[in-house]
């Protein structure tokens, strides 16, 4: 695997893998990898000819009282992991490198899909978000980027902008992964303390009451909410940021469910906001 921190050598990179007729395929990540980005490498693998992994903590993505500089990083492990996942080149750039001295280029997805769910409570993190990721599919051009469903919101706004901005790019959303004992994966997940941990587990429970309502005929959006916020505050410390459920594309809200419905949350536990979800078609 090749290491490479500019723009200019992993373009180089790149360049020869298309020339040698290779499928390439992009999973931008955060690092301190889990499992939940292994398996986007893993899709990548069986999907492209090439996989190239970004490692960028994206400063833009971060609102002023946002854990930018806590957020968890461990390079030379995250370096061994991709190996191990079979990538091709890991792409480790320097702010610098991204964003240079008076860096002003931004893509902003306009709407309320922007304005919905975390982007109530983070106002900037998609204009963030969509930034770095035109750049990255500007700089790589994959033919095929996979992404985690986890962050559903962010694979919405993705797809939209890739359908607008015309990006000759297919997004594959990857599942969820989570612990045996459901808890999504998710490199936040390393601020919980051992009780909050237990706790956390009340999300994926609220989930699944969803479902379990859904399943015996409760169609009502308010009432399904209601019942998973009950159980989300048997947790006393918890705060709910949001409990929605919405369209699954356009991210609208629904008084009553049909089709195709996303049920999404975000909850502070402790210290790290955690967020989850179920789609399903009613
Ligand atoms: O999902 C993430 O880790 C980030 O939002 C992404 C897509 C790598 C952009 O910085």
């Amino acid at each position: 695997m090749k290491i490479v921190h500019t723009v200019n050598d992993l373009r180089a990179v790149v360049k020869s893998a298309k020339k040698a007729q290779k499928c390439v395929g992009l999973v931008p990540t955060m690092g301190f990898l889990h499992e939940g980005h292994l398996s986007l490498m893993t899709a990548a693998k069986k999907n492209t000819d090439f996989v190239v992994v970004s490692l960028f903590v994206n400063p833009t993505q971060f609102g002023p009282n946002e854990d930018l500089e806590s957020y968890p990083r461990n390079f030379e492990k995250d370096a061994i992991l991709c190996e191990n996942a079979g990538v091709d080149v890991l792409f480790n750039p320097s702010v610098d490198e991204m964003y240079g001295p008076d860096y002003s280029t931004y893509v902003n997805c306009e709407g309320d899909i922007t304005k919905v769910l975390c982007g109530a409570s983070r106002p900037i993190h998609f204009k963030g978000v969509t930034s770095v990721v035109s750049k990255l599919f500007n700089i790589v051009s994959p033919e095929k980027a996979f992404f985690g469903q986890k962050d559903a919101q962010q694979v919405a706004v993705i797809e939209k902008m890739v359908r607008e901005l015309n990006f000759d790019i297919e997004i594959v959303p990857c599942p969820i992964v989570r612990e045996s004992d459901g808890l999504a994966l998710s490199s936040r997940n390393t601020y919980l303390s051992e009780s909050e941990r237990k706790d956390a587990l009340v999300l994926v429970q609220s989930l699944r009451l969803a479902e379990q309502k859904i399943k015996a005929g409760e169609r009502n959006a308010e009432l399904i909410k209601q019942a998973m916020k009950a159980l989300i505050e048997t947790v006393d410390y918890a705060e709910i940021d949001y409990v929605e459920i919405v369209e699954a594309t356009t991210l609208k809200s629904v008084q009553k469910l049909e089709g195709d419905m996303l049920i999404a949350l975000a909850v502070k536990l402790g210290r790290p906001r955690l967020i989850d979800n179920i789609r399903l078609w009613v």
